[in-house]
């Protein structure tokens, strides 16, 4: 398979403009699409926000900066996406969602591109079955905050090909990753690890075994770990860590999956995380 030149990234939410900035950075062209060209716009004024920051920082010059937004057009538009080599999906996490968008996108796309999904949790083979191309869809789940992260985890659906896992995979490497390769399995190798422990980490809140505070201090000094529980989940989104709790718990079919009722009461109040200024933590109205 040729080297991907061009890309489409459709979701601009924070895992979507995070592909779409990455990818830009290193020459490749990038479409960005949403809801609509308004919402994707939005994303592309983020990712601008976002690269004045390392200017600022002095880890980027303001003409390369200037260069990078140019490579990333917003679209509502799925004609766009003719002349992208691989589309990588990164909306909400809920299956009716993604199902629509691959089917859409795999209409709209070129015969031979590849469709990759950064789906935390939904089966990969799943979401193949609805494409017409299901040896070119791949799972390609990239960790937030994407510029900063260094992992790719890569997930091969039963129907998908060796060309297509091998693209997808250089084109992870030129974005300055490194890949891990699991097998489709509900939250694959990441999430399958992190998920019960957030969850756990909500109901020792719910039992009042210690404050926010005290159960992040406890992971940070404890543990080594460079962030608590909460605050991640607070980074993550607090939906879609109870979206993907959902998916461990059905599909695995076992009770300790079971989301924390305190996770459900804070998504059902609206109280997301740092993307809506609350979660387990204030973070300042958005
Ligand atoms: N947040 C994380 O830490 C993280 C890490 C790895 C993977 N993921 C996965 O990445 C995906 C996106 O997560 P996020 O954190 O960026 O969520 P987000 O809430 O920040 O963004 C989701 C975006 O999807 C868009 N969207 C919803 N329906 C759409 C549709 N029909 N067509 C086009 N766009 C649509 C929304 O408008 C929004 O901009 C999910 O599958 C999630 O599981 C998230």
């Amino acid at each position: 398979m040729a080297e991907i030149q061009e890309i489409g990234v459709i979701g601009a939410g924070q895992m979507g403009r995070g592909i779409a900035q990455v990818a830009a950075q290193v020459g490749i062209d990038v479409r960005l699409l949403d809801v609509d060209e308004a919402t994707a716009e939005n994303g592309v004024e983020q990712i601008a926000k976002s690269l004045s920051r390392l200017v600022q920082k002095e880890k980027l010059t303001a003409d390369e900066r200037a260069a990078i937004l140019k490579r990333i057009r917003p679209s509502g538009d799925y004609g766009s996406l003719a002349s992208a080599g691989l589309v990588v999906e990164a909306a909400t996490e809920k299956i009716d969602i993604k199902t629509k968008i691959f089917r859409m996108a795999d209409e709209a796309i070129a015969d031979g591109a590849i469709l990759a999904t950064n789906t935390s949790s939904i089966s990969i083979t799943k979401l193949a079955a609805v494409s017409s191309r299901p040896e070119r869809v791949v799972g390609m789940h990239f960790m937030n905050p994407v510029p900063v992260m260094k992992l790719v985890e890569l997930i091969r659906a039963l129907q998908t090909d060796d060309a297509t896992y091998e693209a997808t995979r250089a084109l992870a490497v030129r974005m300055g990753k490194t890949v891990i390769t699991s097998k489709d399995r509900p939250g694959f190798i990441v999430n399958r690890m992190l998920i019960p422990f957030l969850n756990e980490a909500c109901f020792a809140l719910q039992e009042g075994i210690g404050s926010p505070e005290d159960i992040d201090e406890g992971a940070k000094l404890g543990l080594n770990h460079p962030l608590g529980p909460l605050a991640l989940a607070d980074l993550i989104g607090l939906d879609t860590c109870l979206f993907i709790a959902e998916v461990l718990h059905s599909e695995l079919g076992e009770d300790k999956y079971r989301p924390a009722p305190i996770l459900r009461n804070h998504v059902a109040a609206g109280w997301l995380g740092r993307k809506t200024g609350r979660g387990f933590y204030d973070y300042g109205a958005k």
